[in-house]
């Protein structure tokens, strides 16, 4: 079996919602102290729902496929909903990482809560 699944090897090559959200009033910035990688996740949310949201990952191919595919599972959520989202349900959505690579999918979840917070506290 291929170490990477094809959804992870797809988001990797063309990660999905790349980028910086200039007028974002959520901002999460996480980092895995061990690898050092760094996740940053930008959300205009309207109305509690996020409206758009885009990720800068500076990190390991698997912490980027996450990043990616977290972003299209809330896109156009609830926040109530975002906030649920763990790093196996990305994981999943990858269909599988090596276990070694599940704490890539930790910088999603992590990152976008801590986003999440950012807007919360600043209401
Ligand atoms: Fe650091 Fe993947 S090795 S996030």
């Amino acid at each position: 079996m291929a170490l990477y699944s094809e959804k992870v090897m797809d988001h990797f090559r063309n990660p999905r919602n790349v980028g910086v959200i200039e007028d974002a009033n959520g901002i999460g910035e996480v980092g895995n102290a061990k690898c050092g990688d760094i996740m940053k996740m930008y959300l205009k949310i309207t109305d509690e729902v996020i409206e758009d949201v885009k990720f800068e990952t500076f990190g390991c191919g698997s912490a980027i496929a996450s990043s990616s595919m977290a972003t299209e599972l809330i896109k156009g959520k609830p926040l109530s909903e975002a906030m649920k989202l763990t790093n196996q349900a990305v994981a999943e959505a990858l269909d599988g990482l090596p276990d070694y690579k599940m704490h890539c999918s930790v910088l999603a979840e992590e990152a976008i809560k801590s986003a999440i917070d950012d807007y919360n506290s600043k209401k």
